[in-house]
């Protein structure tokens, strides 16, 4: 018997998880959707059933219960509930930024680094929804040509954010964000640090490095929360080591795993949120050299965050453990 516990099942992240879960349809026997006290016996339908919602308890892991679990319930939450759940024997994918510099916590995209996945002690970190889009060109990109400068600038939209994000695009509030999100373009994503940046332009940084292998990467980030409701955009800047003809480029990016090249100027084609929106690939396109530095790339890059950027991404490693068991 397969049982899986999902830890914040009604939140968006959460909520997603059960679409992707329902349309993968995985060789799992049983589910338990957990939240907090808030949900506590909420009905949810759920592969065809109803499902009533349980409040996260520390005893929820009680006597090896489930064999994994799906977290999206927030730092604070995993930090204490998966590890119980992990001491209780169940294999943890957390979606929190909780875990994932803990050198003893692989850091996984599946088309990208599934092997670290197999090193756990029990907990699996999924990565920052705009890392986790970065990474799938980059690795390409880095096995090919070596990497040399990564530039991030993100247009992050307010999903991203949660369910209270969402508030405040839709009824003009300002719950979530420090200023209305309608009409504004917020050069702040998380909490500033001491050094200027945000926890967010940080994320991105160390957990690029992690997930490729190269921790002393040059990369800066400045990420924007712009009044979009879903899907992340990136524009990615890129030095390589080696040179490079830019048609062999759109050709390797367009014949990689979970990638889709939409890139054609004449045609105003190009990949935007709308387009990208409820799918589990990574788009790329505005493909073209950098004409201020040598071997210089800029690419514009598109997916859609709750699914690629959390949901899909954490569900893919699931079904990756459970095929290889
Ligand atoms: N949104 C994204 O693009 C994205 C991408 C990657 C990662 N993530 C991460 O995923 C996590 C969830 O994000 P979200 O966007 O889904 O947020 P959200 O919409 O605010 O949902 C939060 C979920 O966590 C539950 N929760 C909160 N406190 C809890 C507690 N003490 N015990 C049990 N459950 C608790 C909530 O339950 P109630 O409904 O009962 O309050 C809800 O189900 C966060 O760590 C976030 O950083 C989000």
């Amino acid at each position: 018997m397969i049982n899986v516990a999902i830890v914040g099942a009604t939140g968006v992240v959460g909520e997603m998880f059960l679409k992707v879960l329902e349309e993968k349809k995985l060789n799992i026997d049983n589910y338990v959707l957990l939240a907090s006290s808030r949900s506590k016996g909420k009905k949810i339908m759920f592969m065809g059933k109803e499902h009533i919602v349980e409040e996260l308890t520390e005893h929820s892991f009680d006597n090896n219960r489930f064999q994994y679990a799906l977290f999206s319930a927030g730092a604070s939450t995993a930090e204490k509930y998966a590890k119980i759940a992990a001491q209780n024997g169940c294999i943890v994918i957390d979606n929190s930024s909780c875990f994932r510099m803990d050198k003893s916590v692989p850091l996984v995209v599946p088309q990208v680094n599934m092997e670290d996945a197999y090193e756990h002690f029990n907990i699996i970190s999924n990565p920052n929804c705009s890392t986790i889009q970065a990474v799938v060109p980059l690795k390409v990109l880095d096995d090919k040509y070596k990497l040399k400068r990564v530039i991030y600038s993100t247009y992050q939209a307010v999903s991203g954010a949660g369910k209270k994000g969402i508030d405040d695009l839709e009824n003009n509030t300002t719950n979530k964000f420090p200023y209305p999100i309608v009409n504004n373009c917020l050069p702040h994503i998380d909490v500033f640090l001491d050094n200027g940046y945000t926890k967010e332009e940080m994320k991105m940084i160390e957990e690029t490095r992690k997930i490729l292998k190269k921790p002393k990467l040059a990369i800066t980030a400045t990420c924007v929360r712009v009044p979009t409701l879903n899907c992340h955009c990136e524009s990615i800047t890129v030095e390589l080591e080696n040179d490079f003809k830019i048609e062999d480029i759109k050709t390797l990016l367009n014949n990689s795993s979970g990638i889709i090249v939409l890139d054609d100027p004449k045609r105003e084609i190009y990949p935007i949120n709308t387009f990208v929106n409820g799918t589990d690939e990574v788009y790329v396109g505005r493909i073209r050299r950098d004409f201020s530095v040598e071997n210089g790339i800029n690419f514009w890059c598109v997916a859609d965050n709750i699914r690629k950027g959390a949901a899909s991404n954490a569900v893919e490693i699931l079904e990756n453990l459970l095929n290889n068991k």
